[in-house]
């Protein structure tokens, strides 16, 4: 089990709601039990809030990062959310399969043919997503080095401060409002088109709107699906004969993503909360106005929900894990990260099929981070 796991399972023990401080020293509530956090995730009195450090920043660069529907709840967040899917409808991610697949080939051919060890995070999990989202929302090859610096900062804030956070955005404002008058004056095929398009009635994405819901889209998109692939691919191949036995039987893949996704999913905790109230969990007041933060990893863990949760079974049937958040704030974007996903694991396993990690599973090193879940690196041997 990692420090991380380890941690979050001592607190489970302990009971389903922890009071904490936050590495960067602001107090903070952890909910860790797994019926406590489907609860609160949809409790209205946990209430959403802009990201941390938002209220430092310059009043217009405010509003055009946090006017997202993950800052807001109610109307305005049903509002924002009920046009974003008129444009990121279930049958536009279906049709990404066959260019998934492509991006997919592309990248598995030249490391195939090297037949050396590779870093299968940076050359394979990290730029698969990278190259989807970007490709989904017309951001040009050229730019997207910028996109992956711009998107660790914004999802590391509280570790790099307020002025390295300040300056990233100002860019990426910058390169999404240009992006946008682009589509402006040649639409194309892809979801940046369709947002500026999207209407609902006569209603429709304001300016800052457009860029803090494509750049919501950008962030989630390159810093989640990374990690599936790659704890995915760490948990199988540190379960004696699983790879082997997914190699055998890929029909399961779909199932095994979810297990994947629940055993050591990409996202420690839901975004922050603030309660607008007192609220009582097992006996424990959480105070109004203090911040709460759902523990996803614990509660994917929690021994009260799941059988030997503790074990990575590639057997196990797909339950109703958190990794993607539960209630109003639920992944927008689940559907395409399980294709992803289902995708990226397939064709690994028929190309690699003797794939194997090159140092022991315990020292594959986690990247540092109060948020995301996610590997430094992954190097594996990919085998006869
Ligand atoms: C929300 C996880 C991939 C877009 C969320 C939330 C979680 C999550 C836990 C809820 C946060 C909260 O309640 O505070 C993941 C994981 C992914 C993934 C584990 C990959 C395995 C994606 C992708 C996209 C995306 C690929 C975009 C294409 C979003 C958006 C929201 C969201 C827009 C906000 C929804 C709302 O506020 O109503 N995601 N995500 N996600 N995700 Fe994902």
């Amino acid at each position: 089990m990692s420090d991380r796991h380890r941690a979050y399972a001592e607190l489970t023990r302990s009971g389903p709601v922890h009071e904490v401080t936050l590495p960067h020293g602001s107090p903070a509530w952890l909910v860790t039990g797994y019926h406590e956090a489907r609860a609160a995730l949809v409790d209205p009195r946990f209430a959403a809030v802009e990201t941390p450090l938002a209220h430092l920043l310059d009043p217009a660069l405010r509003a055009a990062t946090e006017s997202s529907m993950l800052s807001m709840d109610g109307p305005g967040h049903a509002r924002l959310r009920k046009l974003v899917m008129a444009a990121f409808t279930r049958r536009q991610v279906e049709r990404l399969a066959p260019r998934i697949q492509q991006i997919t080939d592309e990248l598995l051919a030249p490391l195939a043919e090297r037949g050396s060890p590779f870093d299968l995070l940076e050359e394979f999990a990290y730029p698969l997503p990278v190259a989807v989202i970007c490709e989904l929302l017309g951001v040009p090859e050229d730019r997207r080095g910028d996109f992956g610096k711009w998107s660790q900062i914004t999802v590391n804030s509280l570790v790099v401060g307020v002025e390295a956070l300040s300056a990233a955005l100002t860019e990426f404002v910058s390169y999404l409002r240009e992006l946008i008058a682009l589509k402006r004056a040649e639409p194309g095929d892809d979801l940046a088109t369709a947002l500026i398009a999207a209407r609902d009635g006569g209603d429709r994405l304001s300016e800052d709107e457009l860029t803090s819901m494509m750049q919501l889209l950008l962030v989630a998109g390159h810093e989640t699906t990374v990690n599936l692939v790659a704890s995915a691919v760490h948990a199988l191949l540190s379960t004696p004969g699983a790879w082997d036995l997914l190699g055998a039987e890929p029909e399961r893949v779909p199932a095994v993503v979810e297990e994947a996704l629940r055993f050591n999913g990409p996202v420690q905790t839901a975004t922050e909360r603030v309660v607008t109230e007192d609220v009582e969990i097992a006996g424990t007041t959480i105070p109004a106005g203090a911040h709460v933060r759902v523990a996803l990893l614990a509660g994917n863990r929690d021994p009260k929900a799941w059988p030997a949760p503790e074990e990575f079974d590639v057997t196990r049937p797909p339950g109703p894990h958190l990794a993607f958040g539960h209630g109003i704030h639920l992944c927008v974007g689940a559907p395409l990260a399980r294709l992803e996903g289902r995708i990226a694991l397939t064709s690994l396993l028929s190309t690699f099929p003797g794939l194997r990690l090159a140092v022991p599973p315990q020292d594959v090193p986690a990247a540092p981070g109060v948020l995301m879940n996610a590997f430094a690196t992954m190097p594996v041997v990919p085998g006869p």
